[in-house]
C-alpha cells in the first residue's frame, strides 16, 4: 500500500524553495531575513519525503521574488535546493541554487584571532570558494580553510 501523500496548497504567485535538505527549512527563511512577522503567506513543510533526498523540507512563499544575493546564500545551507518561480498558478522558472565565489558577512571565521572576529574591528567576514565539491573555502584575511562539515556550524543565521 502507497503512503498516504501530504496534500499542501499550491500558491498563486510567488517563490517555492523546494528540495532543502530535511530540517533546515527555519534556516533557509532566517537567512533570507523573513521572520514570519511580516505577514507574508507562507508554507513551511518538513520532513516530508522526496524521491532524490530520502527526505526534505520545501518553503512557499507567496508574493515574494528573491534577489541574486538571497538565492546564492540559500545555497549555504540548502545546497540541494530548487528555486521555482510561480506565476499564475504555474511554474514559470526553475533552478538550483549555486554557491557565489566570495561570501561575505555570512560566515564566522574559526580562527578566534582573526581581524574578522575582533569586536573593536569593524571588517566584514569575507571568504573565497576553491571548491564546491566538496566545499572548501578560505577566508580572505587570515587564510583559514573552511572544509563541507564546518561550513554549517559557521552560518550566522
Ligand atoms: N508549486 C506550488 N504552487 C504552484 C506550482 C508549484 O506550490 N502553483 C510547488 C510544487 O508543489 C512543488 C514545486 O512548486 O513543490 C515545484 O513544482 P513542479 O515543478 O510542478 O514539481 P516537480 O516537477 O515535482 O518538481 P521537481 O522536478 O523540481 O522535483
Ligand atoms: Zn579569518
Amino acid at each position: 500500500m502507497s503512503e498516504p501523500t501530504l496534500v499542501v496548497s499550491k500558491i498563486r504567485a510567488g517563490t517555492v524553495i523546494d528540495h532543502i535538505p530535511a530540517g533546515r527549512a527555519l534556516d533557509v527563511l532566517k537567512i533570507i531575513g523573513l521572520s514570519g512577522r511580516e505577514g507574508t503567506r507562507t508554507a513551511i513543510i518538513m520532513n516530508v519525503e522526496s524521491k532524490k533526498l530520502g527526505k526534505k523540507d520545501i518553503v512557499k512563499i507567496e508574493g515574494k521574488f528573491l534577489g541574486q544575493h538571497e538565492v546564492s546564500i540559500i545555497a549555504l545551507i540548502a545546497p540541494t535546493a530548487t528555486i521555482n518561480i510561480v506565476e499564475d498558478f504555474k511554474v514559470v522558472r526553475k533552478f538550483k541554487v549555486e554557491i557565489p565565489e566570495v561570501i561575505e558577512e555570512i560566515i564566522i571565521c574559526p580562527n578566534t584571532t582573526c581581524i574578522t572576529n575582533k569586536s573593536n574591528e569593524p571588517i566584514k567576514s569575507r571568504f573565497r570558494v576553491l571548491s564546491r565539491k566538496p566545499i572548501t573555502m578560505q577566508c580572505s584575511y587570515c587564510s583559514t580553510l573552511i572544509s563541507e562539515d564546518d561550513l554549517y556550524g559557521l552560518i550566522k543565521v
